[in-house]
């Protein structure tokens, strides 16, 4: 039986989303990993027990190929693929940060079935947010297909425009870096008021962890679960009150706009590649 999912790079994502989906009960048999490094298709075979390949276009014989190589090189890959492909050419899944599906399907030749994901680093660890977009050509059975792959690593929603996908990136996409950034400045104002280093580590990731949990498990929206835990006169609201003070929100706004600008600059940036 031919292999049904394809990956062109076998990197990190590629990877994760591999042990994601054999965790879900997706046949190793039924994948196929193109990666140019002879070492890394050894290691994933043996790992995975996936089909290798050091040739790109050996992927086209599948449903569906998953793009997971850098966004530098995409333009190189699909000029690969490009003379290769067939009136039954594969769903493409992009998960490459920035690049437009046009831009794709252009360098792919034209009117091909493209998914662009936007996933994040979570999904190493079987928690990732990523957000999809499907072009004109995609049918809704290839749209279920995609969905599949990338829920083998967390959750996932449709966006209706692609350009939604530049607030997707200043949101979760970028978003994992802010709560580390917060995570690390608590450490450290735990430090400063005296905690040893591990201990106010430890109490800051736990912190995160529950708050996250609760926030998502107990169908309750984060402004009332804060609202909640912070009573009259207590050392919560005091808190608070410093860093609505500090303008807080306007500082969030404002860095997500940064990254939401970004994310469309290098979008041109890539295109013009
Ligand atoms: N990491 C994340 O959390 C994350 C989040 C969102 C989106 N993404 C996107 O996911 C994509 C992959 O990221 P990654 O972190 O998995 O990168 P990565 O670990 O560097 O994986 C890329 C893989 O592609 C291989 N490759 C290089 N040239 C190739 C070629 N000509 N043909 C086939 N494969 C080739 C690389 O092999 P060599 O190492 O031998 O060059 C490497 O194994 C990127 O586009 C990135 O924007 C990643």
């Amino acid at each position: 039986m031919k292999p049904t999912i394809g990956f062109i790079g076998g990197g990190n994502m590629a990877s994760s989303l591999i042990g994601g989906m054999l965790r879900a009960n997706i046949n190793a048999a039924d994948i196929l990993v193109a990666e140019p490094d002879a070492s890394r298709c050894q290691m994933l075979a043996d790992h995975y027990q996936v089909h290798t390949t050091q040739s790109n276009t050996d992927t086209l014989q599948c449903e569906c190929v998953v793009l997971a190589v850098k966004p530098q090189i995409m333009h190189q890959i699909c000029a690969q693929l490009k003379p290769a492909l067939s009136t039954t050419a594969p769903l493409f899944i992009s998960i490459a940060a920035g690049l437009m599906s046009a831009t794709i399907n252009q360098w792919l030749g034209d009117n091909q079935a493209i998914v662009r994901c936007m996933p994040n680093t979570p999904a190493l660890v079987q928690c990732g947010a990523t957000a999809m977009f499907a072009n004109k050509a995609t049918s809704s059975l290839q749209q279920q297909q995609a969905e599949k792959i990338l829920q083998s690593v967390g959750i996932t929603v449709w966006v209706a425009n692609e350009d939604q996908l530049n607030a997707v990136t200043a949101v979760s996409g970028s978003g994992p870096a802010y709560f580390f950034l917060l995570m690390e400045a608590m450490q450290q104002a735990g430090e400063k008021l005296g905690l040893e280093t591990e201990t106010a580590l430890q109490l800051v990731l736990q912190t995160a962890l529950g708050a996250a949990r609760m926030a998502s498990e107990k169908q309750i929206s984060p402004a009332t679960l804060r609202q909640q835990v912070t009573s009259k006169g207590g050392t919560t609201e005091q808190a608070i009150n410093s860093f609505e003070a500090s303008h807080f929100r306007n500082m969030v706004m404002q860095a997500l706009q940064a990254a939401n600008d970004r994310s469309i600059s290098l979008a041109e940036e890539l295109g013009k590649l």
